[in-house]
Order: C-alpha cells, then sequence, then structure tokens
C-alpha cells in the first residue's frame, strides 16, 4: 500500500473494520480477514467501482439480481415517495397497504394465467420456507397430512435459511447443522456433461433418464407420501447447468401421474433472465407454485414471495381457514413499490424481448464459440446466463483433479482484468444485467478470452496439464 494515498489509506481502514466486526455470508471468516476485503463503492449500468477506483464489468448482476442494472433513477423515486407516504405497516391484522395491493395484481398479469395469487416473503429463501409449509398444509386441508415429504435436487441451490438449505442439494450446507430436516429427499441433477456423457447417452435421452429419478424415488417413498417437487428451472448456484430440453416437460408428466405438486424456484430465472418472464415458460412447464426473489426488485431493495396457482389457493381459501404463517416484512410498502416500478420499467424497455431475440442468441454465439479455447471443455446459455466448463484435456474431456482450484485461479485473473465472473468449481458463469448491448458483450467475451488465456498460462507454468 502506498500510505500516502488517500484512497488507498481509505481502504485499508475500511479493510480493517470489516475484519474487526463483519461476519460474511459464504465466506472463510479467517481468510477474508487476512486478505482484506474488496470494497465495492458505486455502480452505474453494468460497471462498478471499488473503493480504490478500478472499473468492473459486473458479470454477475450483484448476485444474480441487478437485473435493470445499476443507477436506474425511476427505482430510486419509487422508494423515495413510498418512504415520505408511508415507510412501512405490515399485512398482519387485516390491513394492507396500497403498494402491495398493486403489486399482487400486477404479479398475477406478468406471471402464467393460473397464479392468481402472491404470497410476500422478504427473500428467496424465506419464499421457500413458505412453499414448505404451504404445501404441506395443503395437503392436510385435503386430508392427506400424511403428504409431507418433498423432493429436491443434488446441487440444487433455494436458499439458506434452514428450510432453503434442506431443499437445496448442497453437501457443504448439509454437513454444517444437521440438515436436511426430516422429509426433504434429493435425487440426482439433470447434468449432462457429468451423469450423461460419460454414459453415451445423447442429452434427449440423459434428460428423460434424469426425470425417471424422480418417478423412482416417488415409488419408492409411495405417492401418497410425497408433497412436492422443487426445482430451479436453470440450476443458477449450482453452475448454470441447463437440462436437456426432454427435461421438464418429463417432470411435469410425473408430477401429474402421481398428483405431487410441482414448485419452480424462479429466484434466478424468474422476471426476464430466460427470455421469457418466468424459466417455466422457456422450459416448458406449468408449476403449481413459483418462488421469486431477486429479479423483482432488480435487487434495488429485498422482497421475495411464491406465487400460488388456482389448484393450490382455492383449497387454502375455500377451505384452509387461518394460515399460520407470515413475515414482518411481507409485502413490504416500498419493497412493493420499488418491484412496481422495477415491473414497469421491465414492460417500457421491452427488456424481456431484448434478451429473448437479441442479447440472448448473441450470447450464445459468442459463448459457443469459446469452445475453440484450449482449457474450455464444454458451454451451456439460455437467456442472459451463461457457463463455461474448464479442463484439463478437452479431447478426452478430462476434469482438473481437486488439488488444482482452476476456478479460483480464473476468477482472480477477471477481478484484476475488471470483469466480475463467478466460480463453481471448474464452471466459470456469469448472468449479466438484462440491459447490457451486443457492444457490452463484446467487451465482456473480451476479457474472459484474456481472463482464459491468463489462466491457461498459469496451468502450463504450474504443471497442471500434466
Ligand atoms: C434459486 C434460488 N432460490 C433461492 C435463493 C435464496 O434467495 P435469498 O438469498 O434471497 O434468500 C437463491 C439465491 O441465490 C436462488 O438462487
Amino acid at each position: 500500500m502506498n500510505a500516502r494515498d488517500p484512497a488507498q489509506r481509505r481502504t485499508a481502514s475500511l479493510q480493517a473494520a470489516d475484519a474487526a466486526h463483519f461476519l460474511h455470508p459464504f465466506t472463510d471468516f479467517k481468510a477474508l480477514a487476512q486478505k482484506g476485503v474488496r470494497v465495492i463503492e458505486r455502480g452505474d449500468n453494468i460497471y462498478l467501482w471499488d473503493s480504490e477506483g478500478q472499473r468492473l464489468l459486473d458479470a454477475m448482476s450483484g448476485l444474480w439480481c441487478v437485473n435493470l442494472g445499476y443507477g436506474q433513477q425511476a427505482l430510486v423515486d419509487a422508494a423515495t415517495h413510498q418512504l415520505q407516504t408511508l415507510p412501512f405497516y405490515n399485512a398482519f391484522f387485516q390491513t394492507a397497504t396500497v403498494p402491495a395491493i398493486e403489486l399482487a395484481q400486477v404479479l398475477a398479469q406478468v406471471t402464467p394465467p393460473p397464479f392468481q395469487h402472491v404470497f410476500f416473503s422478504g427473500s428467496g429463501s424465506e419464499g421457500n420456507d413458505t412453499v414448505v409449509r404451504m404445501v404441506r398444509r395443503y395437503w392436510s386441508v385435503l386430508g392427506q397430512p400424511q403428504r409431507q415429504v418433498i423432493i429436491g435436487r443434488t446441487n440444487g441451490y433455494h436458499g439458506s435459511t434452514v428450510a432453503g438449505a434442506s431443499l437445496g442439494g448442497m453437501a457443504g450446507m448439509h454437513a454444517q447443522g444437521g440438515l436436511p430436516i426430516p422429509g426433504i429427499e434429493h435425487i440426482e441433477q439433470p447434468y449432462w456433461w457429468l451423469h450423461g456423457r460419460p454414459h453415451g447417452l445423447s442429452p434427449d435421452a440423459f434428460g428423460l433418464q434424469a426425470a425417471g429419478w424422480l418417478e423412482k424415488r416417488i415409488l419408492a417413498l409411495g405417492p401418497e407420501n410425497v408433497a412436492a417437487f422443487i426445482g430451479e428451472p436453470v440450476q443458477g448456484a449450482g453452475g448454470v447447468i441447463v437440462p436437456p430440453a426432454t427435461y421438464w416437460p418429463e417432470v411435469q408428466r410425473i408430477c401429474q401421474k402421481y398428483g405431487v405438486l410441482l414448485v419452480s424456484d424462479e429466484v434466478i430465472c424468474g422476471f426476464g433472465r430466460t427470455g421469457q418472464w418466468f424459466g417455466c415458460e422457456t422450459l416448458g412447464y406449468q408449476p403449481d407454485l413459483m418462488t421469486f426473489a431477486k429479479g423483482v426488485t432488480s435487487g434495488y431493495i429485498p422482497l421475495g414471495g411464491v406465487m400460488v396457482a388456482d389448484r393450490v389457493a382455492r383449497v387454502l381459501i375455500d377451505q384452509g381457514g387461518e394460515f399460520n404463517h407470515g413475515y414482518t416484512y411481507s409485502g413490504h410498502p416500498v419493497a412493493c413499490a420499488v418491484a412496481l416500478a422495477n415491473i414497469a420499467l421491465l414492460q417500457e424497455l421491452k427488456v424481456v424481448e431484448h434478451v429473448r431475440n437479441d442479447v440472448g442468441p448473441y450470447l450464445a454465439q459468442c459463448f459457443a464459440a469459446l469452445q475453440d479455447h484450449p482449457l474450455v471443455g464444454d458451454t451451456q446459455s439460455l437467456g442472459l446466463m451463461a457457463a463455461l466448463l474448464l479442463v484439463k484435456d478437452k479431447n478426452r474431456g478430462t476434469p482438473f483433479g481437486d488439488d488444482v482450484d482452476i476456478g479460483m485461479a480464473c476468477r482472480q485473473h477477471c477481478f484484476s482484468n475488471g470483469l466480475i465472473m463467478r466460480a463453481v468449481g471448474d464452471r466459470m458463469i456469469i448472468a449479466p444485467p438484462l440491459v447490457i448491448t451486443r457492444a457490452q458483450i463484446d467487451e465482456m467475451m473480451a476479457l474472459i478470452r484474456r481472463c482464459l488465456d491468463l489462466t491457461l498460462a498459469d496451468a502450463q507454468r504450474s504443471g497442471w496439464l500434466n
């Protein structure tokens, strides 16, 4: 550090305070305290600036959420107006606020037709807690209280509360705190490259096989005991794993056959990410419940919830009596006001169409072209989410061993070169703001190529390719 540089001095003092007091999510506290946190100070459009003035192209939309990009004044104005008018009132005691009612109505319009009702939460994890409570309540109102089991998937992510982490299938999360809770089961993920390709299956054949694992598990548990199946349309935190086209329609058929509720966790895929308003529309299935969060407000303020299809809502409304569940911030008026402004802007700027017809197909083309790079064994993309797989030997499809953290090496180069890209094991993933332009995609791809070349040089120098 240059002790006379005021920006560096300020960063050092923020880092010291951070290390002394701030326990970060999903972080090795000790390692971060030793390294020093990177402080992000400002954002505009798809760019961020850190406390030392370095500009970063944010190819992860914050955390899959800043879909309209940074600096949208309409969202700031909506929050300011609502804070001045009524900063808070709850929805518990037969009361509601104007933005919460209006947002419920707008959500019924932008979601597929069976969804006419919403239950608000403060986040995606809380939304999935609501899913657990709601599907079990639904079956008990229908006189089938033994239908308790919810089936999720290995390497799925549904949040970090006790219920969310249980529904998810992240081994590292289950290992801490005695998870999953009883009544949650997992089947293998529909990851063709890992589970289908080595057995010579085509993606379509593998998609049917992977959906068949659901049927096997339902039969093993007894269909009369299974309440619901939950999955992300495209696994996000698991590494942007786009399932084969055959997967979801077959999952839907199986759920219908056994009367199992189908839950689509749209926390990442919702609000345009895949080129339709919701991921289930892109992937061709009709869920009974949909969890949402993140993109509903472009991450400007926390808000989540569960859309409830009529099949479920009518039972809860007509026969359910009181549902003993809710959060202080269910339908927070400021969050709902920001969501209304966010959805209005998505519509006005035709952002979903921009993803579907323009930048989504362009990104797919650019990512497919990366397959010429010696380190890239596979690429996948859908709408504005994409992944590339780093491999040791692309001809044989040999992965790097556990002793080499190739993803982290690549990620370090990205940060140093002004690009925020995430590493999930050996998969490098992106989900840029939906307002990104073709020219900005070109800029992003040039950075990605530069970082891949630097990572390749590391690998050659360190003997990781031998
Ligand atoms: C699919 C999915 N569900 C749920 C969550 C949890 O949302 P939150 O972090 O808002 O609780 C996430 C977060 O990334 C997610 O990707």
